[in-house]
């Protein structure tokens, strides 16, 4: 076993892992936060979406010592200060972007590391974004919705399905 520490959530945090061990069984096993989902072994599905300093990254697919030192960000850390969702939470519950909830904190994660990056995303870029991001439930349309709402832009002219 190999110690590794990192800051996650704004918070010091350390544990004894082995080599092999990935950084979502890190956080979900390690640290108890089990709002990373693992949906797939493939690194394909996105449920486990993190942001490793600042960037989205499967953490299915990276080894928690790999993130030795890293500041991380899971969906539990994604709500403001007081506790309110943040403003992409909000969206997604205004704009139904979830059923079953699986894929959400890995949706919400992916969509915040596009905005940091692309202050207003078209349609065409969000889906693009969104291709490492598997929802089963629905059919994309609200999660892109929700997003472009989250970014402040009219969604008047996205049918609704
Ligand atoms: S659990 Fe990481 S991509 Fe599916
Ligand atoms: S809301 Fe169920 S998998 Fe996306």
């Amino acid at each position: 076993m190999t110690k590794v520490s990192m800051t996650v959530n704004g918070k010091s945090v350390s544990g004894d892992v082995e080599g092999r061990t990935l950084l979502v069984d890190f956080l979900r096993g390690g640290l108890g936060l089990t709002g990373t989902h693992v949906g797939c072994d493939t690194s394909q599905c996105g449920a486990c979406v993190v942001h490793v300093d600042g960037a989205a990254v499967k953490a299915c697919s990276i080894f928690a010592l790999e993130a030795e030192g890293a500041e991380v960000r899971t969906i539990e850390g994604m709500a403001n200060a007081d506790g309110s969702l943040s403003k992409i939470q909000q969206a997604f519950q205004d704009h139904h972007g979830l059923q079953c909830g699986f894929c959400t904190p890995g949706m919400v994660m992916s969509a915040a590391a596009l905005l940091k990056d692309v202050r207003k995303p078209t349609e065409t870029e969000i889906r693009e974004y969104l291709e490492g991001n598997i929802c089963r439930c629905t059919g994309y349309h609200n999660i892109v919705k929700a997003i472009m709402a989250a970014s402040g832009q009219d969604v008047s002219t996205i049918a609704a399905e």
